[in-house]
Formats: structure tokens, C-alpha cells, sequence
């Protein structure tokens, strides 16, 4: 078997929190720079913005590009090499559009109406109705996955039932259309889930989300992040410094699991629950310890930021690299199914048809 390919993305909602790199751009990294043992790439990685799904949830796209942009930098300051990662749009490559075409043909609107990712969606967003292209926003994510034959879906626990979708979608293709040569067009790709997919917010509610304002954004520097982590939601009950506190229901502890030291975190469980540690000394550590892991995506952020054409290029670079692989895969999915197979009738020269 050749290289594993990986393929995520994210819809650009603008510049990234906390969450997005617990959950996503710090092992979109890791895969990116793992090697095996003869130093070679184990995975080859692509990462796509999905600006068409976007406008599932929103027809405003006075601000999709410079929330492209946005984002875009804030995947460069986590480390995303776009040498060796391909970053496009999904409204740049055409091809996304044709596969999301076919495929709608190969799944019920029953089946999409079950998904419970939309329902969550509807539920939160207090939706009455639906357009049909959100109910096919699972399809429109099997052509993104299929178009570069991705192998690995790295995301959030969310999206495993849209992953889901495109094995069943993808079983559909092959039953109906084999490969001329190789028998299936298309591998089933497999979910890989981040262990950190959900970053609760400064609030203690579920999710560090935009929408709830309770975020640490990449881009904050040290000052603004201990400002924001006073604010913080600790356990209720420790009212004051020298109350014995409960790590499990605290939210800087829950930060603390991820950015400190086991040892620091060892300590700090056993001082709060002993009542020896204050909670402002506790948030303090914490807000540095997360400044520092930030310190080298703010130098990078600085070094885009201040080169806004060398972004644009990146992108206009991977929609090159994309087009590429998405018309080969179009190229294979007409020939299994017989689309196009006349050869072009010549007309001599005669305009009229
Ligand atoms: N639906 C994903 C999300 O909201 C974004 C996305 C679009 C995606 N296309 C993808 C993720 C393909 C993985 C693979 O998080």
C-alpha cells in the first residue's frame, strides 16, 4: 500500500480558539511531520476550507474571505507546512460540486434526515425549516473526503456520523460503478478521533465556542489570555482561597490536564483539594502555561500577518495542487460510470449542430 492520505477541514468561520488546536490543528500537525522508521512521510495530508458549507448555515458572505484568511493564518501559525500539506477553498475546485452531484443520487433524504448531527444543528440554531443543500451537507463532505481518496478523516466526535455517511456512500459507488481496472474507485475512509475534541469553554459550558463568547483565541497574546482566564469558572462550592476545591469539576484544572506538566498537574490536584491553593494562583500558572505553548504560533502569526500576499499565494498554490488530484478522481468516476463515453464528433469545419 502506497501513503495514507489525510484529509480534515474546517468551514472558515474567521480567526481559530483553543478548541480548534486541542481538537484539531495540533494532530493535524503531528500527522503532517510523522515520519516512519526509513524517515519517510507516514501520511500524506491535505487540508480544505469548506466555504460552501458555510452557507448551509449562513447566506452572508460579505465576510467568507476574510475569515478565510483568518483561519488560513492561524493554520500556518500552528504549523501546517503548505509545502508538504495542499490548503484550497472547496468552492475553487469545481469538481467538488460534480461529485456532491452524483452522490446525492446514492443516498435517501430519509437516511440524511436521520443524521443526528443535523438534528443537534437544527436544535441548537432553533431552525424551522431546512434548505436542501443542509440537508445534504454530509454529501457535499463525502465528495470532499472521496474527490482526494482520503484514507484517515481526523475529527471532532461530531463529525463521525457524516464520516459514516461517506463509507456508505462510497460502498454505494463501487456496488454500482466498478473500476474498469481496479474493481472500486473508491477506499472507505476511516474517522480518527482527536482525544482532545472538546475544549470546555471559560464558562464551564460544554464547548469553547464563538457563538458562546467564551473563548481563548490562537491569536491572544499573554496579557489578554490571563485576563481571560480570571474570568474563568472554577468549582462553585470553593468560595474561598483556602477551601479545599474539586479538580474534576473545574474548568482551569480541565485546562491545566492539557497545558501543564503531569507533575505541575499532580500537585496542583492535591493543593486544591488539600485548600493550599488559591484559585487566582492556580489560573495565574495556567495562563502562562498556556502563553508559553502559544509563544512559537504567535511568532509565526506575526511573520504571515505582515505577508499577506506570500497567504494568498499559499492558497492559490494548493487550489493548483487540488484541481489536479480532484480532476483525476473525476476522470475515473466518469469512466466507471460510462459518463461521456462518446468519442467528440468532428463537424469538419461546419459550425451548426
Ligand atoms: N463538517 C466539518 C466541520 O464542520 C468540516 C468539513 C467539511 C470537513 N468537509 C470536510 C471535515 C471533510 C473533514 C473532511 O467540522
Amino acid at each position: 500500500m502506497g501513503t495514507q492520505r489525510i484529509l480534515s477541514g474546517m468551514r472558515p468561520t474567521g480567526k481559530l480558539h483553543l478548541g480548534h488546536y486541542t481538537g484539531a490543528l495540533e494532530s493535524w500537525v503531528e500527522q503532517q511531520n510523522l515520519l516512519d522508521e526509513k524517515g519517510a512521510r507516514v501520511y500524506d495530508t491535505c487540508f480544505l476550507i469548506a466555504d460552501y458549507h458555510n452557507l448551509t448555515t449562513s447566506l452572508d458572505t460579505s465576510e467568507i474571505y476574510s475569515h478565510t484568511l483568518d483561519m488560513l493564518i492561524d493554520w500556518l501559525a500552528a504549523g501546517i507546512d503548505p509545502e508538504k500539506s495542499p490548503l484550497f477553498r472547496q468552492s475553487q475546485v469545481k469538481e467538488h460540486a460534480e461529485l456532491f452531484l452524483l452522490f446525492a443520487m446514492l443516498i435517501t433524504s430519509s437516511r440524511l434526515e436521520r443524521n443526528p448531527t443535523l438534528k443537534e444543528q437544527v436544535r441548537d440554531l432553533n431552525m424551522e425549516s431546512l434548505t436542501y443543500g443542509h440537508l445534504g451537507y454530509p454529501v457535499l463532505q463525502s465528495a470532499d473526503i472521496l474527490l482526494y481518496r482520503a484514507n484517515v478523516v481526523p475529527v471532532g466526535e461530531d463529525q463521525i456520523p457524516h464520516v459514516e455517511i461517506t463509507r456508505e456512500i462510497a460502498r454505494k459507488f463501487n456496488n454500482h460503478y466498478p473500476h474498469p481496472v481496479n474493481g472500486e474507485v473508491f477506499a472507505e475512509p476511516a474517522p480518527k478521533i482527536t482525544k482532545f475534541s472538546r475544549l470546555v469553554g471559560l464558562d464551564g459550558k460544554a464547548k469553547m465556542s464563538k457563538s458562546l463568547g467564551n473563548t481563548i483565541l490562537l491569536a491572544d497574546g499573554p496579557d489578554e489570555i490571563q485576563k481571560k482566564m480570571r474570568t474563568a469558572v472554577t468549582d462553585t462550592q470553593k468560595l474561598r482561597k483556602n477551601d479545599p476545591g474539586r479538580p474534576e469539576v473545574c474548568t482551569v484544572y480541565s485546562y491545566h490536564s492539557k497545558f501543564s506538566s503531569p507533575e505541575q498537574l499532580s500537585a496542583l490536584g492535591s493543593d486544591c483539594r488539600a485548600g493550599s491553593l488559591g484559585c487566582v494562583d492556580c489560573k495565574t500558572l495556567c495562563a502562562t502555561n498556556i502563553s508559553q505553548e502559544l509563544a512559537p504560533l504567535l511568532e509565526r502569526r506575526r511573520y504571515y500577518e505582515t505577508r499577506m500576499d506570500l497567504v494568498k499565494n499559499i492558497l492559490f498554490d494548493g487550489e493548483i495542487k487540488a484541481k489536479l488530484i480532484a480532476s483525476q478522481t473525476m476522470q475515473e468516476v466518469r469512466a466507471a460510470m460510462k459518463l461521456g463515453e462518446l468519442a467528440p464528433i468532428h463537424y469538419h469545419g461546419q459550425t451548426e449542430c
